[in-house]
């Protein structure tokens, strides 16, 4: 496994590779979640090209960015295991050097959940993904379910910029009790790590009320709510039932729908979702 910091020679080992490249982009402190991202790409591709970033521009000025966990080490065994070709992990000013000053926006789709909460979020990722496209230049990017709206922005940048690839998204990755795996698990305490599986608690209810025939939209809000509000610890920050290319919220639920939701547990922010289909 090849690891490589600089653009020019992340750039010269892709024009040695031969046949179909797989890339999975991340910002480390690797779990099994981007581990099936990899397998999926080594399942698809003749070579598995993996990221490393924690990408300075995609942090609000409050966020965790200092503290986001790096274990680049740690990371580099796990890809190795994997039998990834090569691993690119540049540092910031390798990526913005002075001067950078060129973004990618998607527009209306990044003002909403996600986007409405954290403000320049999705130009950071836009805009580092645009890059890192161009420079590994793959046949197929994979993508987590866990973070939907991102999966929306990153297929309407490819599609309105005419990218030569394909997005794959994979399915969420579960710890046993239901809760999604996230590198920023690691901040929650043992209560708060008890606490969290309400997330998948309340995504269950809306996916049993959905079976059950229940199409009404602030119904389904109302009783996620409910089942978040019975857990203490958790303070919710948004509860959606959207569009799944609009983003726009449902009043009925009458084409796929994204389930989404965002809960505080002291000062960690999860986020989970699942998608109702007709
Ligand atoms: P990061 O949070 O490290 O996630 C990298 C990829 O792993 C994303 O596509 C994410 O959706 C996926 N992923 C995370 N947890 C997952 C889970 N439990 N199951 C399945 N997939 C999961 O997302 C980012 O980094 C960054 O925004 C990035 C795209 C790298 C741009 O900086």
């Amino acid at each position: 496994m090849e690891i490589v910091k600089t653009i020019g020679d992340m750039k010269a080992l892709r024009r040695q590779m031969r046949g179909q490249v797989g890339f999975v982009p991340t910002m480390g402190y690797l779990h099994e979640g981007h581990l099936v991202l990899v397998r999926n790409s080594r399942k698809g591709n003749d070579h598995t090209v993996a990221s490393i970033f924690v990408n300075p521009t995609q942090f609000g000025p409050k966020e965790d960015f200092t503290a986001y966990p790096r274990d680049p080490e740690r990371d580099f065994a796990m890809l190795e295991r994997e039998e990834v070709d090569a691993v690119f992990i540049p540092g910031a000013g390798e990526m913005y050097p002075p001067g950078f000053d060129t973004w990618v926006e998607a527009g209306k789709i990044t003002e909403r959940l996600e986007g409405a909460v954290r403000p320049g979020h999705f130009r950071g990722v836009a805009t580092v993904c645009t890059k890192l496209f161009n420079i590994v230049e793959p046949d197929r990017a994979y993508f987590g379910q866990k973070d939907a709206q991102q999966v929306t922005v990153i297929i309407k940048v490819v599609r309105d910029l005419d990218m030569n690839l394909e997005i794959v998204v994979v399915p969420t990755v579960r710890e046993a009790d239901g809760l999604a795996m996230s590198s920023r698990n690691v901040y929650l305490n043992p209560m708060e790590r008890k606490a969290a599986v309400i997330l998948w608690k309340a995504l269950s209810t809306a996916d049993k009320l959905w079976a059950g025939g229940e199409s009404n939209a602030d119904r389904i809000r109302g009783e996620m709510m409910t089942t978040i509000e019975k857990e203490p610890l958790a303070v919710i920050d948004y509860v959606s039932v959207a569009d799944t290319e609009t983003l726009e919220e449902l009043e009925v639920i009458n084409r796929a729908a994204l389930v989404s939701l965002a809960v505080k547990f002291g000062r960690t922010r999860l986020i989970d979702n699942i998608v109702l289909k007709k």
